[in-house]
């Protein structure tokens, strides 16, 4: 497998956002006791999407929260100033699907204004995208991830259990007309289902500035499909058929997910492979994340969270909120599986099962 000089790379993915404004009051980094730093932070804003994907969650019976159970605007803006005041450069809104919430706009705009915070950006499946896109630009929206697993209607049914594939692909030229400097598309690569794709999606960056993102399947599928044990293709298989398919491909600049990252011959964007389940990013991680349900998480595959919006709820002080993140940071294991194995001697059960635990993806935000 091709390696990037991930440092530097990194370093000019950093040097191209936006300047924004500067903190007045900070606040010492987050860091944790393995020596990274956290400046990014994901905050899932809504359970409910519009969508019912077969790696996601379940067709029918999907229990969501009640609206007082997730995060107010004003609690998602008092969390990303406190953060952008420790260091958070970041910030990145999911879900379930972000454009459900009905004030997305305008939690982008308040955030895009918040003293220290570079850059907002939005993952989002691309069915609401067109209309709210003009909107979130003026907003001052970075950077839109768009989740597409199939270029082919009928497999794109087959996957998210909904139609509107013209839709996302409308979208996705929507955001490059627009400008975004950012635009991404996330493809779950599943064997059985889209592996077959797999150099269609390669070839979406012939002519379009954007990064195609293969991710590995993940185990938070509300078990679904991946107890079948068939469908999960790893990164280090991916990237030897990429670069089978393009001789002289080479590495490109990219951010700390995009592990492995290439740029083919001539094309205008970029391709990347993200080791989701194997893991090889984790010594790179810089990633907070907030669920919708208000509560910290300090690692994907973590089952112990920090009870932000609770200690909101009760009138806690600026203090103390940063007092939270800074012991969820200090408890942070070196990677996903230290994370997951500590979650099994937890809950008293077998390392392989821990994830039945966590029944979607809806419920961490990806
Ligand atoms: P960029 O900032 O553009 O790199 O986006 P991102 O990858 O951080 O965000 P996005 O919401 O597009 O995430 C895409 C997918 O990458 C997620 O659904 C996960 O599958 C995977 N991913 C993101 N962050 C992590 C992480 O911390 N650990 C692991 N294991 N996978 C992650
Ligand atoms: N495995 C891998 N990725 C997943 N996503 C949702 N569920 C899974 C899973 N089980 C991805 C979506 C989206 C991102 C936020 O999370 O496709 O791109
Ligand atoms: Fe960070 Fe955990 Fe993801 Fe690894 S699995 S990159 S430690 S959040």
């Amino acid at each position: 497998m091709l390696n990037k000089s991930l440092d530097s790379n990194i370093q000019a993915a950093n040097d191209a956002m936006p300047a924004g404004k500067p903190v007045t009051n900070p606040l010492p980094p987050l860091q944790d006791r393995h020596g990274r730093t956290f400046d990014y932070v994901r905050i899932a804003v809504i359970e409910q999407c519009n969508l019912r994907c077969t790696y996601c969650m379940p067709e029918e019976g999907v229990q969501f929260k009640e609206k007082d159970m997730v995060l107010s605007t004003d609690e998602i803006l008092r969390t990303v100033e406190l953060l952008a005041r420790m260091g958070v450069r970041k910030v990145r809104f999911t879900g379930g699907e972000p454009l459900v919430r009905p004030d997305i706009v305008d939690i982008v705009a308040r955030t895009v204004a918040t003293p220290g915070v570079k850059a907002a950006h939005l993952t989002t499946n691309g069915l609401l995208f067109p209309k709210y896109a003009k909107a979130l630009r003026e907003a001052g929206l970075h950077g839109v991830n768009i989740s597409l697993d199939s270029l082919d209607e009928g497999k794109f049914e087959e996957i998210t259990r909904r139609s509107g594939l013209n839709k996302v692909l409308e979208s996705i030229d929507l955001a490059v007309e627009l400008g975004f400097p950012r635009v991404k598309i996330n493809v779950v690569l599943m064997r059985g289902f889209n592996e077959d794709e797999l150099i269609d999606f390669c070839e979406l960056t012939k002519d379009k500035p954007i990064t195609v993102r293969f991710i590995e399947f993940m185990p938070f599928d509300a078990h679904q499909i991946w107890e079948s044990g068939q469908h999960f293709a790893s990164a280090a298989d991916l990237c030897g058929q990429i670069e089978r398919r393009y001789p002289g491909i080479t590495t490109a600049s990219g951010t700390r997910t995009e592990h492995h990252i290439y740029q083919a011959p001539g094309y205008a964007g970029k391709i990347a492979v993200i080791p989701a389940f194997t893991r090889s990013l984790c010594g790179n991680c810089s990633r907070i994340r907030v669920t919708a349900d208000g509560n910290i998480m300090n690692c994907l595959y973590s089952e112990q969270p920090y009870h932000l919006k609770d200690l909101m709820r009760q009138g806690a002080s600026d203090d103390d909120i940063v007092a939270l993140f800074r012991q969820a940071y200090d408890e942070k294991y070196k990677d996903g599986f230290e994370a997951k194995k500590a979650a099994s001697i937890a809950a008293k059960i077998n390392v392989s099962d821990i994830n039945r635990s966590r029944a979607s993806m809806t419920q961490i935000g990806g």
